[in-house]
C-alpha cells in the first residue's frame, strides 16, 4: 500500500538535503521551470483532490477562481492552525516533514502567482514552529525560495506566522484578520478570499494535509492520485482515532476505507470491558455515527450520506461507559469558549447549550429542556450565524439528542447522572 504523504515522516525530519536525496524539491522544478501556471491548477483539478481542513471542497477549483490578470500582490496561506478536538494530522505531517509542505506551498504559490506565503500555525504547536523554521531557512539558502527560483524569474518570498490559541483563527477569513493585525472575527462570503482575500488582495488558504500533497501530484500525476482511492474521492487520506480503544493514533490510508476497518483493523477495536457506542468522525464538530454506520465508506461524499461530515477524519470515540451527556457537555465548553462573541446567536447561544446540559448533567434538569436544546441546534444551525463555529458546535448535539435521548432522559428521570463518575470528561 503506498502511502506518499506520510512514508518519509521521521522525527526529527529529513534535512533539506535528505529530502532532496528521496526525490524532494522535483515536483517544484518541474512545475516552475516547465509547467504554466494553469497546467498546474488544470492538474490538481483533475486529480480531484478535495480540501483536507474538513469541508471537502476542491483545491483545483478553488485555486481555478483567483483573478490572474489584475495587478498587485497575490498570497498563499498554509491554514496550520490545527485545533479541531481530538485532530492532529497536521502536526504529524508539520514535524514530521515540514519540507514537503514547503515543497507544496511553493507549487501552489507558483500555481496561482502569488509573491507571499504564510504558514498560519497553532500556538502550541512549539516542535513544528522549529521545524518549519528551519525548514524555510534552508528552502531559501538552497534557492527554493526567495528571488528568481532556481533562474526562473519567478519570486516567493515565505514567512511563518504562529497563532495565538484560538480555534476561531481556523476559520480562513478570521484567519486573513487575524494576519492582518485585527480581531479574529469572520468575514463574510462571498467575496470568497480567492477574489479578496489578505489586505483585499487574492488569497488562497489551504490545509497542510491538501498542501503536503501537492508535491506527489505533480510527480506522479492525476490518475496516479485517483487510484490510491477506494472511491470517487482521490487520494489516500491520514484519519485518526482517539478514545478508548486498544490502539489509538493516526494513519495514512486509502480514501473511502470503512469505518469498521479504521476502527477494528488500525485502531485495534475497543479496550477490554468497554463497548462501542459512538463516534465523531471528523474531530467534534460533526454528527455522531453508530453501530448501523460501521460499513460506511470513510469519503467525503460516504460519511455525508449517514448524516454527518469527514471533516479532519480524526475521529473520536465515544464508549458505553462514558456519559453522552457529558461528553457533549464537554465539547459545547470548548465551542463557548471559543466563539469570537461577533455574532449573537453563537456568543449567546453556546453558553446556555452549555448551561442546559450542565444542569442535566447535574440532575437539575427538566424534560422540556431537552427540547430547547433540540430548538437550540436549529436556532444556532446554518445560515443563521456568520460562520461555521456554532453550526459546527450543534452538530455532536443533535446527533446525541438523536442517538441517545434515553440517555438525556434518564438523568432527568433519576435526577442525576446513570454514569460513573470516573467517566467523565467534563472540565469545569
Ligand atoms: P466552507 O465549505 O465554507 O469552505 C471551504 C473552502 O472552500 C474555503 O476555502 C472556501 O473559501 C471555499 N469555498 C466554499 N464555497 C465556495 C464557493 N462557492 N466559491 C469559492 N470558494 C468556496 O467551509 P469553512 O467554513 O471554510 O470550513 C468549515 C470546515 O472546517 C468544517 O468542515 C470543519 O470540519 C472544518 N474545521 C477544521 C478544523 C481543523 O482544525 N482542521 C477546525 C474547525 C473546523
Amino acid at each position: 500500500m503506498e502511502r506518499p504523504l506520510t512514508q518519509h515522516i521521521t522525527f526529527p525530519p529529513l534535512g533539506l538535503r535528505q529530502y532532496e536525496a528521496i526525490g524532494g524539491y522535483q515536483a517544484a522544478r518541474k512545475a516552475i521551470k516547465h509547467m504554466q501556471p494553469a497546467e498546474v491548477t488544470a492538474l490538481v483539478k483533475d486529480s480531484g483532490m478535495k480540501g483536507r481542513g474538513g469541508a471537502g471542497f476542491s483545491t483545483g477549483m478553488k485555486w481555478s477562481f483567483v483573478p490572474m490578470n489584475v495587478p498587485g500582490p497575490k498570497y498563499l496561506i498554509c491554514n496550520a492552525d490545527e485545533m479541531e478536538p481530538g485532530t492532529f494530522k497536521d502536526r504529524w505531517l508539520l514535524e514530521g516533514n515540514p519540507h514537503q509542505l514547503i515543497e507544496g506551498m511553493i507549487v501552489a504559490a507558483y500555481a496561482i502567482q502569488a509573491t507571499e506565503s504564510f504558514v498560519f500555525l497553532r500556538w502550541a504547536y512549539k516542535t513544528a514552529a522549529q521545524e518549519i523554521r528551519k525548514a524555510i531557512q534552508e528552502a531559501y539558502d538552497a534557492g527554493y525560495l526567495g528571488r528568481n527560483i532556481l533562474g526562473t524569474g519567478y519570486s516567493l518570498e515565505m514567512h511563518l506566522h504562529t497563532g495565538v490559541g484560538r480555534y476561531m483563527c481556523g476559520e480562513e477569513t478570521a484567519l486573513l484578520n487575524s494576519l492582518e493585525g485585527k480581531r479574529a472575527t469572520p468575514r463574510s462570503k462571498p467575496p470568497f478570499p480567492q477574489v479578496s482575500g489578505l489586505f483585499g488582495k487574492p488569497t488562497i488558504v489551504n490545509n497542510v494535509e491538501t498542501l503536503s500533497y501537492i508535491p506527489h501530484i505533480v510527480n506522479k500525476g492525476a490518475d496516479w492520485f485517483q487510484k490510491l482511492s477506494l472511491t470517487a474521492d482521490g487520494g489516500t487520506k491520514i484519519y485518526g482515532v482517539s478514545g478508548r480503544v486498544k490502539n489509538p493514533g493516526a494513519w495514512e490510508l486509502p480514501m473511502g476505507i470503512t469505518l469498521r476497518e479504521l476502527l477494528e483493523e488500525h485502531a485495534g477495536g475497543m479496550q477490554d470491558g468497554y463497548s462501542f457506542k459512538g463516534v465523531l468522525p471528523g474531530g467534534a464538530s460533526t454528527d455522531f455515527l453508530v453501530e448501523e454506520h460501521m460499513d460506511v465508506k470513510l469519503d467525503f461524499a460516504g460519511v455525508a450520506a449517514a448524516g454527518s461530515r469527514l471533516g479532519t477524519g480524526t475521529m473520536i470515540v465515544l464508549d458505553d461507559k462514558t456519559c453522552p451527556v457529558g461528553f457533549v457537555h464537554n465539547l459545547e465548553h470548548f465551542f463557548a469558549q471559543e466563539s469570537c462573541g461577533f455574532c449573537t446567536p453563537c456568543r449567546e447561544g453556546l453558553p446556555w447549550t452549555e448551561k442546559l446540559l450542565w444542569a442535566i448533567e447535574q440532575g437539575n434538569g427538566r424534560m422540556k429542556d431537552i427540547e430547547i436544546l433540540a430548538s437550540q441546534t436549529k436556532l444556532l444551525g446554518p445560515g443563521n450565524t456568520f460562520c461555521a463555529l456554532a453550526p459546527g458546535a450543534m452538530e455532536p448535539l443533535q446527533s446525541a439528542l438523536k442517538y441517545f435521548r434515553e440517555d438525556f432522559e434518564r438523568h432527568i428521570i433519576e435526577e442525576g447522572c446513570p454514569y460513573n463518575h470516573h467517566h467523565h470528561l467534563h472540565s469545569t
